[in-house]
C-alpha cells in the first residue's frame, strides 16, 4: 500500500501554492494522493481548482458571508475531525498562513497525522501585523513535522526559534512554479475592456488589496489615493480586481466611481491575472502572494503595509513598503511615474523566491519523511 498524502488548503493563495504540489504527487509513483478542500473561499477557490483542473475528493464547505475568525476554525476543525475518525491519511500537507491552515495543522495533530508545513518561517516578528497571519504561521510550526521553508531566510527564522535542523528543508516558493507554468500561457482577457488595454498599450497600475489589518479607515485612505493618482493621471489605466469580501469592496470602491481611467473587476481567474501581472507597468498591493510573484516579472512593487515577512525582494529593490497612508501612496506611485531613475532601479526582475522546483524538492522531502525516497538539492545551493 502507497503511503496517503492529504494536501489541505482553503482560499485562493493557497490553491495557487498548493497545485504544483498536488500535480507532482499525482505523477509521484510512491504516494496517493486525496485531495481536501475547506471552501473557506468559494468563488475565489473554485477558480483556481478549475484553472489548474484539481477536484478535490472532499469539500468541507464552510465558507459563511462575513465569516468570522472563530467560526472558520471551528468549523473546519469539526470537518476534519469527522474526516480523521473515517480515515487516515499518512501525512496532511497545509500551505501558508490562512485559518484553514492552523485548522487543519491541528486537527491532524490532536489525530497524530505528521504535519507537513509549506511556506513554512515567514516571520513579520510581529505578532498583530499581518493579523492573524503572524500567529497561525507560528502556531502551525509547533505540530509540524517537516518545515518547507522558501528560502534561507525562512529557514533561519525557523532555527531561531528552536526547530531542529534535520526538520527542514529550503524548498524554494511553489508559487514560482506556479507563476511560471502559468504566466507563459499568456491567456486571453473574459472581459473584453481588458482585451482592449492590453492592445492600446497603455501604461497600467495593478492594484489588489484585502488585509485584514488594513480593513477599515486605512482601506478608504487607500481609495481615495487612487482616486487622486487616476485624476492626476489620466494617461494611466488603472485595473483594480476586487477581493470579494464585502467588507473590502465598501471600504475602497466608493471614491472609485466615474472615473474612466479605473476598470474594477472581479477577482481575475489566476491565468488573467498574472497576464495583467506581465503587462502592468507598477504594482500596488498589500498580497503576499503579489510580493512574491511580481518581482520575478521584473515589476516594482510598492506594498501598502508597515512591514512584511518577504523582506527578500525588499533587500534586492524591488519591493519598497509604503504603508497606508493616503499622501505616502500618493506620493511613491507618483515618483515611480515621474522619475525614470528610481523606475529602473526598482525594475530589476529578481528571483529570490523560487526557481520553479519547489514542488519537485517538497514532494522529495516527503518522501524522505515517510522513508519511501530521499530529499534532492535545496533551493539556493546552486545560485
Ligand atoms: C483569507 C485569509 C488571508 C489570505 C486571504 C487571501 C484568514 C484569516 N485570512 O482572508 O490570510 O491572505 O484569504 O485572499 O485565513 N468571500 C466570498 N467568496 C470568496 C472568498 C471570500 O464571498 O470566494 C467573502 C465572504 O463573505 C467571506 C469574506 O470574503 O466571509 C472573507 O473571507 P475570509 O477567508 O474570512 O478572509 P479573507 O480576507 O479572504
Ligand atoms: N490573484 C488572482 N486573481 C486576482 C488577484 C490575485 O489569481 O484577481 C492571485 C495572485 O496572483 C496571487 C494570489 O492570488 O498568486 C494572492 O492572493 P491574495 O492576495 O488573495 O492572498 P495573499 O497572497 O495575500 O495571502
Amino acid at each position: 500500500m502507497r503511503p496517503v498524502i492529504m494536501p489541505i488548503y482553503g482560499t485562493r493563495p493557497e490553491a495557487i501554492k498548493m497545485a504544483p504540489v498536488i500535480a507532482e504527487l499525482q505523477k509521484s509513483d510512491v504516494f496517493d494522493c486525496k485531495v481536501v478542500s475547506t471552501g473557506q473561499h468559494r468563488e475565489m477557490l473554485d477558480q483556481v481548482n478549475n484553472l489548474f483542473g484539481i477536484e478535490p475528493d472532499i469539500d468541507l464547505n464552510v465558507m459563511r458571508p462575513n465569516q468570522g475568525l472563530c467560526g472558520i476554525l471551528t468549523r473546519t476543525i469539526d470537518g476534519l475531525d469527522e474526516l480523521f475518525k473515517e480515515e487516515k491519511p499518512d501525512a496532511v500537507i497545509v500551505q501558508g498562513d490562512t485559518t484553514t491552515v492552523t485548522a487543519g495543522a491541528m486537527a491532524a495533530f490532536y489525530h497524530s497525522i505528521p504535519v507537513i508545513h509549506i511556506e513554512a518561517g515567514l516571520r513579520s516578528h510581529d505578532l498583530f501585523s499581518p493579523f492573524p497571519e503572524e500567529a497561525n504561521r507560528k502556531l502551525t510550526t509547533q505540530i509540524s513535522s517537516l518545515h518547507c521553508a522558501p528560502t534561507s531566510v525562512s529557514k533561519q527564522n525557523l532555527l531561531n526559534e528552536g526547530v531542529n535542523a534535520d526538520d527542514i528543508v529550503v524548498t524554494g516558493n511553489t508559487v514560482i512554479d506556479a507563476l511560471l507554468t502559468t504566466v507563459e500561457k499568456q491567456v486571453p482577457f473574459s472581459d473584453p475592456q481588458l482585451e482592449e488595454l492590453a492592445a492600446s498599450g497603455k501604461q497600467v497600475m495593478l492594484v489588489t488589496t484585502h488585509r485584514r489589518e488594513n480593513q477599515g479607515d486605512a482601506m478608504r485612505g487607500v481609495g481615495r489615493a487612487i482616486a487622486r493618482i487616476a485624476k492626476a493621471n489620466p494617461e494611466l489605466q488603472i485595473v483594480l480586481p476586487a477581493h470579494k469580501n464585502p467588507v473590502v469592496r465598501e471600504a475602497v470602491l466608493p471614491a472609485l466611481e466615474g472615473l474612466d481611467n479605473i476598470i474594477v473587476t472581479e477577482p481575475l481567474a489566476y491565468g488573467e491575472f498574472t497576464r495583467m501581472l506581465s503587462l502592468a507597468h507598477i504594482v500596488l498591493t498589500d498580497s503576499g502572494g503579489v510580493q512574491e510573484e511580481a518581482p520575478s516579472l521584473g515589476k516594482p512593487v510598492l506594498v501598502m503595509r508597515d512591514n512584511t515577512e518577504r523582506p527578500e525582494a525588499v533587500d534586492a529593490g524591488t519591493v519598497l513598503l509604503i504603508g497606508t497612508d493616503e499622501e505616502r501612496v500618493v506620493d511613491e506611485v507618483t515618483k515611480l511615474l515621474t522619475d525614470s531613475a528610481h523606475y529602473a532601479t526598482m525594475a530589476n526582475a529578481v528571483n529570490p523566491y523560487g526557481d520553479g522546483r519547489a514542488a519537485e524538492r517538497t514532494v522529495a522531502a516527503i518522501a524522505e519523511l515517510l522513508k519511501v525516497g530521499k530529499r534532492i538539492d535545496e533551493f539556493g545551493t546552486n545560485a
